[in-house]
């Protein structure tokens, strides 16, 4: 087979989470009054709490102090966190387990990256916290995508090489990322339209797993 490995990013690619991400913005963005919408979300995909906090401050003419930013970030966590609360199985993305369950049969090694510091618990709540070889995830690393960071830490963690991984991404800043740490990958969702993607599916039930080959 081509690769020996599939990383997985979480939030829009395993999970539906990421429509639970755009409301807890858009709530910590109405009790601010800021302007916030879907396309100043989809600038958000991938990058870490702190930097996608920085996206919706963009709107806002107001200077904030550090710990002022730390209190926003935490009240969205705090609103994101009720959404995960009632997360289940149900919210596994269309082809994901088809998907990796094949990938099991062929000896295809399989692993999360992901810049979210609640993967943890969000894989718990979908069934799939011991699924994988390995996750890594914002709790993990200092730089988030587009830096390759999360990448080359989960390729390490299931001993590896880069060029052997196949990363599958829903968001422009994943896409870069998994270039950068010299890997294959698959663009879904958003990404799909991303030219710089090795591979392009509207979601993962759409895979051909010829590309595999
Ligand atoms: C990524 C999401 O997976 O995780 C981003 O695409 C999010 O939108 C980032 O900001 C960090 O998530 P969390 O759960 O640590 O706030
Ligand atoms: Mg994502």
């Amino acid at each position: 087979m081509k690769y020996k490995a599939v990383i997985f990013d979480l939030d829009g690619v395993v999970v539906s989470t990421d429509n639970y991400h755009y409301q807890g913005w858009k709530r910590l963005a109405d009790d601010e009054n800021i302007y916030f919408d879907r396309k100043i979300n989809e600038r958000q995909r991938g990058v870490s709490r702190m930097e996608s906090l920085d996206v919706l401050l963009e709107k806002s003419d107001k200077i904030y102090t550090t710990e002022q930013k730390i209190e926003m970030a935490t009240r969205k966590n705090e609103y994101y966190k009720e959404f995960l609360k009632d997360l289940t199985p149900d919210e596994i993305l269309p082809g994901v387990l088809k998907f990796t369950e094949f990938l099991k049969s062929k000896g295809i090694k399989i692993a999360i990256g992901s810049s979210s510091k609640n993967t943890p618990s969000i894989l718990k709540n979908i069934g799939l916290d011991s699924y994988f070889d390995a996750v890594a995830d914002g709790n993990s690393i200092k730089n988030s995508k587009p830096d390759p960071e999360v990448f080359l830490l989960a390729a390490k963690l299931i001993n590896e090489a880069p060029e052997d991984c196949l990363v599958v991404e829903d968001a422009d800043a994943g896409v870069e990322a998994a270039i950068a740490g010299g890997m294959d990958v698959i663009g879904v969702g958003t990404a799909s339209s991303n030219k710089n993607a090795t591979y392009s599916f509207a979601d993962l039930n759409c895979v051909d797993f010829n590309i595999l080959k």
